[in-house]
């Protein structure tokens, strides 16, 4: 398939080839991750501004490792520390970054659509690192790829996805990935984060967490957004815990192989038991080591796969 969008803003625009061309073209890279030089050149001369409006470890980190192991010249704006802390808008800032030769701009930013509304001013590419309660498509794409490495494929898997589903961008991502490639999707969780107008997306929607985790595949879980929700969504941290904790109980219950999955950060004890998130089950680590390959990929094609596969490099 020859890729041909300027940007990566969200997964529910792509087309199952499409998502399917960048999970094949991580496995290269991933491949590329394991000798002993894992530098490559595609976007040797290429500049990447990782322009990060809210906090990140793992996104941000993968992505300037993933611009670096592609050659590129990287960049790291500081919001606290930039002119946006002087009232400057994110269109002036990026119409600058631009005006700097930035040939690629990341951007995670806490209002919806920021990412969107880039791509439509900025020649450059635009890459959308999670923009507020919407997608978070490079992280639906690791996701989605360490399940397929797995279980080797994606349709007909089931996957619950469990927790704060109405403020998540990731799972937003991996519900239109997992459908678009033939999952059948499980939502979980209090019914003040798990309405049911998510029925609407094609979701199987429930409160039961018995009866959501009996028969997964994967069970993806995900932290309660403390900094997105504008009220109380449930009366304490302590009851969400006993009510949809994953512990080593609970995972006795599921099927002997049962992925566990969580996009990190964990609050151990709250979503998860330590002994489940660093558990057998747990994939936890490899998603984000996986990231750093998709994220690899996703440049890649986004520049137009110029100078060969990488397999070639
Ligand atoms: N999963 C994820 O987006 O983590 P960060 O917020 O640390 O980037």
């Amino acid at each position: 398939m020859r890729w041909s969008r300027k940007d990566l803003l969200d997964l529910q625009s792509l087309s199952p080839e499409e998502i399917t061309a960048i999970l094949d073209t991580a496995r290269e890279f991933k491949a590329v991750g394991g000798r002993a030089i894992k530098k490559v050149p595609p976007l040797r001369g290429r500049t990447v501004v990782n322009l990060f409006v809210e906090p990140s470890t793992r996104t941000r980190i993968s992505f300037e490792l993933a611009a670096v192991r592609l050659s590129a010249d990287v960049i790291n704006f500081t919001a606290e520390a930039s002119s946006l802390k002087k009232g400057e808008t994110l269109k002036d800032t990026a119409k600058n970054l631009q005006a700097l030769r930035a040939d690629f701009i990341i951007i995670r930013h806490s209002a919806a659509g920021a990412p969107h509304f880039l791509a439509r001013v900025l020649d450059a590419h635009v890459v959308n690192a999670g923009d507020g309660a919407h997608e978070h498509p490079t992280q639906g794409l690791l996701d989605v790829f360490t399940m397929r490495e797995h279980k080797g494929r994606i349709a007909g898997l089931k996957v619950t996805i469990l927790g704060d589903i109405l403020y998540s961008r990731v799972a937003r991502s991996n519900i239109w990935a997992l459908q678009k490639l033939g999952a059948e999707v499980t939502l979980c969780g209090p019914p003040t984060l798990v309405p049911p107008i998510f029925r609407e997306m094609g979701c199987r929607v429930t409160a039961n967490l018995d009866d959501a985790v009996a028969d997964a595949d994967v069970v993806n879980l995900l932290r309660i957004q403390h900094e997105r929700q504008r009220q109380t969504m449930f009366p304490s941290l302590g009851e969400y815990t006993s009510l949809f904790g994953i512990t080593r109980d609970r995972l006795k219950k599921m099927k002997p192989d049962v992925l566990i999955m969580h996009p990190g950060p964990i609050n151990r004890g709250v979503e998860v038991e330590s002994d489940v998130a660093d558990g057998v089950h747990s994939v936890i680590l490899e998603q984000v080591t996986n990231g750093l390959a998709v994220r690899m990929a996703a440049l890649y094609l986004i520049n137009g796969a110029h100078g060969g596969t990488p397999e070639e490099n």
